[in-house]
């Protein structure tokens, strides 16, 4: 049996150890606060801050893993290098989460060594430099740190006179002390995507059904499984999954969001080495296999041998609108009254506003109607409220 280190202890988390918990591992959950979704169902937890070099290696030496899997991207992740380098797995590599973590690293290697097709973008380390780029670039504009995740230091820039704020938020919200900016063209797509794909140890790469996603403040608010899209478009994404995956190196699941345009066609915006919160549709059963045990056992290198659309889901994330240090919840009877409807209490110590506590899921026949499944989906986790 293999020990594995869980380093991020979220929703996503949590159901990862489910997962590997069913098929018989150890799993050792940290994250920097006591209490966190995937250490309520943890063989042991650790807790400390997981971007302090020195504490995560006190605590490899101590947990002896085979295994590490990053779940979040708050992670001294240079380190990874090193345990990588002395015999320890690490999901999917060292070299994609650290690829990945980084805007910059990411765009160079997709845009510009493998070529594939990005928004079109510039560098900027100060204001002027910032300025002179949306000048060449032209409005609108989105502006985001190199370093940050869910939206944080994000904005959309529709003319000169919004770029200094856009400046001053991206300092202000990005993750560690880099200073400098992404600035991309905005790309007025049709619909974005996240292609679920599953690199193995010893098989080919296998993609999920495209999901369909509705974000609002950076941070996903509803997805959706199978987004319909025309073949050609699909067996695009699929080829540039594949391609940045591969050039990544390693096997588990990846989140690759693209922009879909009907007529501009498909283009890269980033990816997750890891399950992606959009994927939390698959919770639905709308495939043999959900993205979490895809995970599981693509990391533990045990075979898949095919992936099967069964149904069609669709996830609504449920928000606080309250501070709570003792979270409860309100509207559950009536989700768990609605038939193919079902629902994930996060397990969250503590709520803050906006924070995502949970998430409903509601499911129907391929050939539903899926207008009318997203709304009730919708409806039903507005329901659920934070108390
Ligand atoms: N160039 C762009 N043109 C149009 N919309 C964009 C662009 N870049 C980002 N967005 C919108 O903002 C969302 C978040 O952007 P992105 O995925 O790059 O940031 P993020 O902070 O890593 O988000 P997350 O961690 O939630 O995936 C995208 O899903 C998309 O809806
Ligand atoms: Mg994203």
């Amino acid at each position: 049996m293999k020990k594995i280190l869980l380093l991020g202890s979220g929703e996503l988390g949590k159901e990862f150890v489910i997962a590997v918990k069913r098929l018989g591992h150890t799993v050792v959950a940290c994250d920097s606060y006591a209490g966190a979704p995937a250490m309520q169902v943890a063989d042991e937890c650790r807790v400390f801050s997981m971007l302090d070099g020195e504490a995560l290696e006190r605590v490899v030496r101590d947990v002896q893993p085979d295994i590490i899997v990053p779940e979040v991207e708050s992670i001294r992740t240079e380190k990874l290098y090193e345990f990588e380098g002395e015999g320890i797995q690490v999901v999917p590599s060292a070299r994609a989460v650290n690829f990945t973590m980084n805007r910059k690293a990411i765009r160079e290697l997709a845009h510009t060594e493998l070529g594939l097709r990005t928004a079109e973008y510039r560098y900027a380390t100060s204001l002027e430099e910032l300025q002179q780029a949306a000048d060449a670039l032209g409005y609108p504009l989105i502006v985001k740190p190199l370093m940050s995740s869910s939206g944080h230091g994000q904005s959309k820039v529709d003319n000169a006179a919004g770029v200094a704020a856009a400046w001053a938020k991206a300092q202000t919200g990005a993750r560690g002390d880099i200073q400098e900016v992404i600035v991309e063209k905005f790309v007025p797509f049709d619909y974005e995507i996240t292609l679920l794909t599953v690199t193995q140890k010893g098989g080919p790469t296998l993609f999920c059904a495209p999901i369909g996603h509705v974000q609002k403040g950076g941070d996903y608010r509803e997805s959706f499984q199978p987004r319909v899209m025309r073949p050609e478009l699909m067996e695009e994404a699929r080829r540039m999954a594949g391609k940045v995956t591969e050039a990544l190196t390693g096997a588990g699941i990846w989140g690759v969001e693209f922009f879909v345009s009907e007529k501009e066609g498909v283009i890269f915006n980033e990816l997750s080495p890891r399950p992606h919160d959009t994927g939390m549709v698959t919770l639905a059963g709308t495939q043999n296999l959900n993205e979490f045990e895809l995970h599981a056992r693509a990391v533990l290198g045990l075979p898949i041998p095919q992936i099967e659309q069964y149904r069609q889901g669709v996830s609504a994330v449920i928000l606080s609108s309250v501070e709570s240090d003792c979270p409860d919840y309100e509207g559950v009877e009536r989700v768990c009254a609605t038939p193919r409807t079902d629902l994930r209490i996060f397990g969250k110590p503590v709520a803050h506003v906006g924070r995502r506590m949970g998430v409903v899921v509601c499911w129907d026949e391929l050939d539903a109607d899926q207008e009318v499944l997203r709304r009730s989906c919708v409806e039903l986790a507005g329901q659920v409220r934070v108390k």
